[in-house]
């Protein structure tokens, strides 16, 4: 049997943790997953006329989608509930994104993760703009 010294210990077992660490997260440790998650079947129409969406940067949630109006005007709707614990999201219009109040997690506009634990992407939701009226839908 081989004698090894306390500093070949630790470089061994050392390389050995940082293999395991990489093989275990190779398969769970991903930031978002393929298949985004928020309400289905949304059809709903709101007034832009008045209201948080009557001015940029404004935003509403309706149905479990929040709505926001960015600040060049245009309309964007995602699922209003984080995919990490459940948290609702607010509307952040000088940096763009959607917040989670509860740890962080921040979303573009289009709903994909951009920051903090949120495991997977919010479902992101059409916008039709018609005079004053704002069609939500799948
Ligand atoms: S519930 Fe949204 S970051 Fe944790």
């Amino acid at each position: 049997m081989k004698t090894i010294t306390r500093k070949e210990f630790i470089e061994q077992v050392g390389v050995g943790a940082a293999v395991l660490f990489v093989a275990a997260c190779a398969g769970s440790c991903q930031k978002t997953s393929s298949s985004p998650s928020g309400p289905t079947n949304v059809n709903f129409t709101v007034d832009v006329s008045t209201g948080a969406l009557a001015t940029n940067g404004g935003y509403l949630i309706q149905s479990g989608v929040i709505v926001a109006r960015t600040t060049s005007g245009s309309f964007v709707a995602v699922s209003a509930t984080c995919t990490h614990s459940g948290g609702t999201l607010g509307y952040n219009s000088s940096s763009n994104i959607f917040q989670c109040p509860l740890h962080g997690a921040t979303f573009n506009t289009s709903g994909v993760v951009t920051g903090g634990p949120a495991p997977t992407n919010l479902q992101a939701y059409k916008t039709t703009l018609s005079g004053n009226s704002l069609h939500v839908y799948s």
